[in-house]
């Protein structure tokens, strides 16, 4: 079957598609430099697939190093070739993705978003691997509260970090216009990514303080944090606090799968397609969801409203229901759930 680079393929996408890409019979080749993931995941995975009996046929492989540099990616797709099992298809997910960080160091994450998709290109290239899904953002797009985001939405990033995704799909684009019969290229924006793997074994680590909902809310779950803060509740939605477009990570990864056989029988093109369920939920509505379902209270107040939120962030996600053999099927009770199931493992270690 098919080899996958997922590029980043340890963090949190990237380890749960690496499972999605197995079930249906694709081998992945992850390459992670773990600036923001560990080993374990690799372990984690392995472990999933073989004890918890995740049906799968392909096979998985890991190599340690950063895209930026060219020489080691050059060498990887060498070996690759050589050993009869060339590199068919690109996810990347590679990324830096804090937003604070992105605005108080941007040097930092224009180098390393942009130089180290430069550096994988220029090897695509090199090898003629033509295929590649980037994990692009529904931060690219200019908030708009009174409507759901489709792909034609006017694009102002807000931030670095936004700025640098904006940034790789154009260089994405102008490359593909290079040369219009050679290139396949998906930006997939996912909008909220949430969630875990319904074993509880996989879910999002970050290295580094979190600033996003639900690595917060599992703080307060674990009691490292005695109450939630909550952005504001002036704002014009249901009830005041901010909607958002939560995806299950299952879902999501689901998405990559359908991305790739979508490419596989089509001509060279180059589209963006947004990756929601259509539907926003408030924050307060996500504290209800989770409280209820998992007969725990989480303590909350509200606060300032944060710099750079919008209301309301949903997605027209019908294009993508329309291209791709893909719909999401978790439900916020699934996103609760999971995520409540992963985080009360801890723990237990
Ligand atoms: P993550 O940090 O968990 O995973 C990214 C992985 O890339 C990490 O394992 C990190 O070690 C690795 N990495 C970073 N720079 C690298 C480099 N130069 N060379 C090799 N490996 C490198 O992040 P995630 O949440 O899994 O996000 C995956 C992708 O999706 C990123 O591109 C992110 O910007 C994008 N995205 C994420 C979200 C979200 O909310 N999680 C939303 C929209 C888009
Ligand atoms: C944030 C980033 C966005 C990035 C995305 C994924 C900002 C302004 N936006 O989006 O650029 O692409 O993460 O990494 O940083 N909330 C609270 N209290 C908290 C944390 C969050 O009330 O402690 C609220 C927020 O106001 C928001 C919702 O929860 O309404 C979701 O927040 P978050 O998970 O940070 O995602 P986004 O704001 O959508």
């Amino acid at each position: 079957m098919a080899l996958i680079l997922n590029t980043g393929g340890l963090g949190y996408i990237g380890s749960h598609t690496c499972i999605s890409l197995m079930k249906n019979g694709f081998d992945v080749l992850v390459i992670d430099s773990l600036v923001n993931s560990s080993r374990n995941n690799f372990e984690r995975i392995k472990y999933l697939l073989n004890e918890i009996k995740v049906p799968y046929s392909g096979k998985l492989f890991f190599e340690e190093g950063d895209l930026r540099d060219t020489t080691w990616l050059d060498n990887i797709f060498k070996k690759q070739i050589s050993i009869n099992n060339p590199i068919d298809s690109v996810i990347h997910f590679a990324s830096l993705k804090s937003v604070e960080e992105s605005v108080s160091n941007p040097l930092k994450y224009w180098d390393a978003n942009i130089n180290s998709t430069l550096s994988l290109l220029s090897i695509m290239d090199k090898f003629n691997c033509n295929k590649i899904v980037f994990s692009s953002s529904a931060t690219v797009y200019k908030a708009r509260d009174d409507k759901k985001l489709d792909e034609n939405t006017f694009q102002e990033p807000i931030n670095p970090y936004g700025n640098t995704k904006m940034t790789i799909e154009k260089i994405l684009k102008d490359l593909y216009l290079s040369d219009a019969s050679k290139w396949k290229m998906i930006n997939l924006r996912y909008f909220n990514p949430v969630g875990a793997h319904d074993s509880g074994i996989l879910g999002e680590e970050p290295k580094s303080n979190p600033t996003n909902l639900f690595p917060i809310l599992e703080k307060v779950v674990l009691g490292e944090l005695e109450e939630l803060s909550i952005f504001g509740n002036d704002w014009p939605t249901k009830d005041g606090t901010c909607v958002r477009d939560y995806i299950h990570i299952v879902d999501l990864s689901d998405a990559h799968f359908a991305a790739l056989k979508f490419l596989e029988n089509k001509p060279s093109q180059y589209i963006s397609l947004n990756i929601g369920t259509g539907n926003g939920l408030s924050v307060l509505e996500i504290i209800e969801n989770y409280s209820k379902l998992n007969n725990i209270s989480i303590p909350y107040k509200f606060v300032e409203r944060r710099k750079g939120d919008a209301a309301s962030v949903v997605a027209d996600n019908s294009l993508a229901l329309k291209l791709l053999e893909w719909r999401p099927v978790k439900t916020i009770e699934d996103i609760c759930l999971d995520s409540f199931r992963y985080t009360t493992k801890k723990l237990l270690i």
